[in-house]
């Protein structure tokens, strides 16, 4: 099939959101935000794009920052990147406008990195997410942690495992690291070629490689647990108390050390069972004790998670769970006289806070009744010549047992419809 010049697409990795998808969208956002808000948090929003420095914090040697990032220059020669995820941005704002803390805090919107796309990873991907700064009370990591158990459950995903971990504190992290670079070197052989630079560099970040031979060696590396000092443990060992107090199930995962540097103490990954295991990570968080300080804010610890929320509709798509929530639309307008009893109709229900809607362009009664029918609305408000005459409408009734069709006066019909419809409406 020949292209033509101007029939442009989508860019690769990323994806229009359409009805009827986007309702569902809607409704899954409204589940996150209800969480976030019962559990006082509120909405934060910074940014798309940022000065690239802000991004650096998560790691020069995470694949995040080395290889995905989308940087450019603006027109005045500024490095900026699109941002690939929301606590360093989150972290800069704390930094900049210093609020009052706690500061409990949600976000959602897109997110960019540049990987190879495939079934649950894009280039353009959307989160939610969470940021409690301003404590480093273990008992915020299990209020954080129950948030996004409490969304998953809320939507109905069943397959899903909690994985956690403790990275320890800073004592922790360097005792650590100079013991896996010792245990690295004594395997560097072993380990692909891709991958041997970085035992130098960044040794944490050799443990995140995908490719099989450094796997093995990483596999039987050292475990960070095992370096964790009486205060990282302690913490540690109050959050799974916390857990098991909630009764939230989770398994400690030792290798857990997640993607990105900024990472101390407990880090935590809600994985579905239901998809690949390539991409089945629905949810991904942890403390981050050290990162406002490095962004040029006062030492002030933090702790929150990303949900990506095409990998949540995903896994509800293979739980079957979380259907289209369908149509809202209560009330369908029905005028085969002029439709001027439309054009006020809708507009007068619409006021009142009813779903409404009607054709246009002079449908037939046939066709008219067809899209009523489609709609799902509950009502069918008809308007014929007779109706016009006499100032009246015809109400019928398009669900459960049909009831007989009535005729109204017209200046009774809005208090009528509401009645029918319920208190709810
Ligand atoms: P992350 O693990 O990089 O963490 O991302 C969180 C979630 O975003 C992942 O579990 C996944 O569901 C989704 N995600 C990431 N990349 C893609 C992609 N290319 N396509 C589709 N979905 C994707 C963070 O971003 C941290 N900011 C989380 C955090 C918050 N840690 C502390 N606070």
């Amino acid at each position: 099939m020949s292209k033509k010049a101007n029939s442009f697409r989508t860019p690769i990795g990323t994806r229009d959101l359409m009805p009827p998808e986007s309702s569902r969208w809607e409704a899954v956002t409204e589940i996150f935000t209800g969480v976030a808000s019962r559990a006082g948090f509120s909405l934060v929003d910074t940014p798309i794009f940022e000065d690239v420095g802000v991004f650096s914090r998560i790691g020069e040697g995470t694949d995040v920052v080395g290889k995905e990032m989308y940087e450019f220059r603006d027109r005045s020669d500024r490095p900026m990147a699109l941002r690939p995820e929301g606590t360093a941005a989150i972290c800069r704002a704390f930094a900049q406008h210093r609020p009052l803390v706690p500061w409990k805090v949600y976000y959602k919107g897109p997110y960019f990195r540049y990987e190879a796309p495939q079934a649950g990873r894009f280039r353009q991907f959307h989160q939610f997410g969470v940021e409690s700064i301003g404590s480093d009370d273990p008992d915020i990591d299990v209020e954080v942690i129950a948030l996004g158990w409490e969304v998953l459950r809320n939507v109905g995903l069943e397959q899903v495992l909690l994985v956690v971990n403790s990275m320890g504190d800073a004592d922790t992290r360097t005792r650590y690291e100079g013991a896996l670079h010792t245990y690295l070197t004594g395997r560097l052989s072993e380990i692909d070629e891709e991958d041997r630079a970085k035992v130098e560099t960044h040794p944490l970040r050799v443990l995140d490689s995908k490719r099989p031979s450094t796997q093995a060696v990483a596999n039987e590396a050292p475990q960070i647990g095992e370096f964790l000092t009486s205060e990282a443990q302690q913490h540690f060992d109050r959050v799974k108390d916390g857990l098991n107090s909630l009764s939230i199930p989770f398994t400690i995962e030792p290798k857990l050390v997640r993607g990105l540097d900024y990472y101390t103490h407990t880090t935590f990954e809600f994985q579905s069972s239901a998809l690949e295991s390539a991409q089945n990570t629905l949810c991904g968080g942890g403390r981050y004790n050290g990162l406002i300080e490095e962004l040029g804010g006062p030492a002030t610890p933090g702790i929150g998670f990303g949900m990506g929320i095409e990998r949540l509709l995903l896994a509800c798509d293979a739980e079957e769970s979380f259907p289209d929530p369908g149509s809202k639309t209560q009330v369908w307008v029905v005028d085969v006289a002029n439709g001027h009893s439309a054009r006020d109709l809708t507009h007068q229900l619409r006021q009142r806070g009813i779903v409404a809607d009607r054709n246009f362009d002079n449908r037939s009664m046939r066709s008219q009744m067809r899209s009523a029918d489609r709609s799902g609305a509950e009502i069918a408000l008809i308007i014929g010549e007779q109706e016009l005459a006499d100032q009246t409408v015809a109400i019928r009734m398009l669900r459960g047992d049909k009831a007989p069709q009535t005729v109204v006066a017209r200046d009774e019909i809005l208090n009528q419809v509401q009645q029918l419809l319920g208190p709810e409406s």
